[in-house]
């Protein structure tokens, strides 16, 4: 059986889910959050030790400003009530994409983080304002000004997932086949399974299912 350590999600379906039942994609959104933190318990059921949730990609500012600014203040809320209650479960929060929000927004953030840093029971990795593309390039330009040998090992230390193994699985949900910009360095030799259901419809038996089916799969990494 193959060992689990890594899990990372494209949550998608939140907008379409929000207009087919309450006719507002920001419902969907709010709907997406109670998928979240049902998610974040089964995980640590599971005794995963990492998991990455991409929230809000970098192409994500063309959406309508509207539905922009209901995304952080969900997000903002959820660390405001949260944030105590996932330090009490030993949940290490890190932000991995570019932070530069409000000023509050980033104190917030900051904060979340450093409250949590010692935390080790799970880590979740909130990708926000986060692409992979942006990521790589830099990567690049600072592996090049330090003057470092050009390699694998030499590289990886300069993406924002430094310190974090690369994930084992990537779930996406909402019936789309496609990364999105998501972690493509990271996701070199990651299972990855698409989800027909949307985000807020995606639950516990379905997470255990892509569990127990991934860890049924011949890993090979290239090899025979
Ligand atoms: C993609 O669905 C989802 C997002 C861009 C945002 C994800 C946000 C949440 C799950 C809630 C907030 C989370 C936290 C941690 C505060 P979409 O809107 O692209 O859906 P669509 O493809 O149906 O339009």
């Amino acid at each position: 059986m193959n060992p689990l350590n890594h899990v990372a999600i494209i949550m998608d379906g939140n907008g379409r889910w929000g207009l087919r039942y309450k006719k507002s994609r920001n419902a969907g959104h709010k709907a997406g959050l109670s998928t979240v933190e049902k998610i974040i318990k089964e995980t640590i059921k599971h005794k995963i030790k990492f998991l990455t949730l991409y929230a809000f990609s970098t192409e994500n500012w063309r959406r309508p400003k509207k539905e922009i600014n209901y995304l952080f203040s969900l997000l903002e809320n959820f660390l405001l009530n949260k944030i105590d209650d996932l330090n009490n479960k030993k949940i290490k929060l890190k932000i991995i994409g570019l932070k530069n929000f409000s000023k509050k927004l980033n104190k917030l953030l900051n904060d979340s983080e450093k409250k949590t840093f010692k935390n080790s029971k799970l880590q979740i990795n909130l990708a926000l304002n986060y692409g992979s593309k942006s990521e790589l390039i830099n990567a690049f330009r600072n592996l090049k000004k330090s003057k470092k040998k050009i390699n694998e090992k030499n590289f990886k230390k300069y993406l924002q997932t430094n310190e974090i193994p690369d994930p084992d699985l990537l779930i996406r949900t909402g019936n789309t086949k496609r990364l999105s910009n998501f972690l493509l360095w990271q996701l070199a030799y990651s299972e990855i399974f698409f989800e027909k259901k949307l985000w807020p419809d995606f639950n516990e038996r379905d997470y255990n299912r892509v569990i127990k089916n991934y860890k049924q799969i011949k890993r090979n990494f290239g090899n025979i």
